[in-house]
């Protein structure tokens, strides 16, 4: 097996069976905020530009690049799908002209023309843009884990499909924490460094759990070019930066008994094999070195050279072309009034300042306002140009745009509040209720609703949306609006596809619906929730959502 680094998570992989191509990231992703490190701009794209498979890990832009697709790789790759509950990935990639989809089945190895594949997928809200992987390929001689940046729980099943002869692994921070935060500087220092160590020592215990012949440090840090994050960058080793480089976790690895670990820059190759795994490099050795030892020098260099692309993206950004407000009304209301769970999970009031306007995202009241001097639990300060164009390209995931761009600044009362962010990878009704019905799935909630006389379970079988808002009901039969799905209601049967019943029973004629259900010891058992038919208990709600933070 022979492998071409390509920068961040990008592998080109050759095997006796057929190449695949993972995660080829080459233009600057989040408003020209990251940039590949080292530089990925010699490597040769021709070499991989006919894959036989194409894996895309999740659609973070450092590893789902449309423009690189669609220009340079070819519409005839098949391509390796995670076993995603929401099929985003695929319609992207549709979009981009890609026909030849291999679905596969979480933790299942699936076999093609020699070559074995296993994907493991994570599909919680938090993980990634709903939805986060990682690739086992086999070709018959040697085996490798490329687990970029997901975070695997179940590592029983990896190690079940190992021993592994190589391991591509993230060791590196790839978020806007803590350095966006309004934080005193030694709050920012503590925490940055508390933040470095548990990234770096998570990937020693990865590396350990994983056990593979070799590892290589991959999925990271990006580096960043424009003048107002340059900073960002970890020229010097710092123990409070959160980007330390491959060098520094090769240095960590030795330092913890582990000399298995090899070194990649784009354009690397790397033969491997059951005993060895040897590495060329495209450039002498002291210019490789030089990229870590002269860092500060490097980087400079590099975006000297990229200067030109920032100034084109912030040129191109939208200035005063849309009003916010509005349009932030017209698109978040709706969304509020269907978010129950996160509402709840929010437990307060969310402020966007964007200089020419300062509004309320208001999770009590699931309205949208202008602020007058309201309390907030989170605030953030964003360029307007960034929200107009999220607006204007109607973005649904903000993480993947504004966040990780870390072009804004951030303050919060309380701690870390993973609903708040959530939210805002769940920017369209698809995506709030598969998030609102994974939070319901994760609580003991109740989750029944009442209609034409039945009592009917609230989430529907096929992607957990709330049928008490997308359920019609005619003649007996029950169809969710959100994809069209079909169920007899006289006998729960699902019409559309084999399996997935629905739970429905006729309410019967004694019973009596009360507005509010109070114990002996007069304490609140269950209650609505806005809308009408649905029952919560208030103690089984997510520990999250009862804390304001
Ligand atoms: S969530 Fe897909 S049909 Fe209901």
């Amino acid at each position: 097996m022979e492998i071409t680094f390509l920068g961040q998570a990008g592998l080109f992989i050759e095997t006796r069976h057929g190449s695949i191509l993972c995660d080829p990231w080459f233009n600057p992703a989040y408003f020209a905020s990251w940039f590949p490190f080292p530089s990925n701009e010699n490597v040769d794209l021709e070499k991989i530009s006919r894959p036989t498979y194409l894996y895309i890990s999740h659609l973070h832009h450092d590893h789902f690049d449309p423009q690189f697709l669609r220009e340079h790789v070819w519409k005839d790759a098949t391509v390796l799908l995670p076993d995603y509950p929401l099929n985003l990935l695929e319609r992207r990639l549709g979009e981009l002209g890609f026909t030849k989809f291999i679905q596969t089945k979480n933790g299942q190895a699936v076999e093609v023309d020699g070559l074995r594949f296993m994907i493991m997928a994570m599909v919680a809200p938090i993980d990634g843009p709903l939805g986060d992987s990682g690739l086992v390929v086999d070709d018959g001689e040697t085996r490798i884990f490329d687990q970029n940046d997901s975070r695997p729980i179940d590592l029983d099943v990896l190690i079940n499909h190992g021993p592994y002869d190589a391991h591509f692994l993230q060791f590196s921070g790839a978020i806007w924490y803590p350095m966006v935060y309004q934080f005193p500087e030694k709050m920012l220092q503590a925490l940055g460094r508390k933040k470095r160590e548990n990234e770096i020592a998570r990937a020693l215990r990865y590396t350990r759990e994983i056990g593979a012949s070799f590892i290589v440090p991959s999925a990271g840090p990006p580096c960043f070019l424009d003048d107002h994050l340059f900073d960002f960058n970890d020229f010097d080793r710092d123990p409070a930066n959160t980007f330390p480089d491959q060098a520094v976790f090769l240095e960590y690895l030795q330092a913890n008994g582990l000399d298995n670990g090899r070194l990649m820059i784009p354009g690397s190759v790397a033969t491997l094999s059951k005993e060895a795994c040897t590495v060329m490099h495209p450039l002498p050795e002291e210019q490789v070195r030089a990229i870590f030892t002269q860092k500060r020098a490097y980087l400079e260099n590099y975006k000297a050279r990229q200067q030109p692309v920032i100034d084109a993206q912030k040129a191109s950004w939208p200035r005063g072309q849309v009003d916010i407000l509005s349009s932030l009304h017209d698109w978040f209301e709706p969304l509020l009034e269907q978010a129950d769970l996160t509402s709840v999970g929010i437990n307060g009031r969310v402020l966007i300042d964007c200089d020419v306007q300062q509004i309320v995202l208001d999770f009590h009241t699931r309205h949208v306002y202008a602020w007058n001097g309201e309390e907030w639990d989170y605030r953030f300060h964003i360029d307007p140009a960034l929200i107009e164009y999220c607006i204007i390209h109607h973005e649904e995931d903000w993480i993947n745009q504004i966040f990780l761009s870390c072009r804004f600044e951030a303050q919060r009362k309380g701690a870390y509040n993973e609903y708040v962010y959530n939210f805002f990878k769940c920017l369209t009704p698809e995506r709030l209720q598969y998030a609102e019905g994974y939070y319901a799935e994760k609580t003991a909630v109740q989750q029944l609703w009442e209609s034409n006389g039945y009592r009917i379970q609230r989430r529907c079988p096929h992607l957990k949306a709330d049928l008490a808002r997308f359920a019609h009901i005619e003649n007996g039969i029950l169809t969710c609006t959100m994809h069209g799905w079909q169920f007899e209601l006289a006998t729960g049967r699902c019409l559309t596809s084999e399996g997935h019943p629905l739970y429905a029973q006729p309410i019967k004629d004694e019973e009596v619906e009360v507005d509010e259900q109070t114990s002996s010891n007069g304490q609140v058992n269950s209650i609505r929730t806005k809308c009408s038919h649905c029952w919560y208990n208030p103690k089984d709600l997510p520990e999250a959502s009862k804390k304001r933070t």
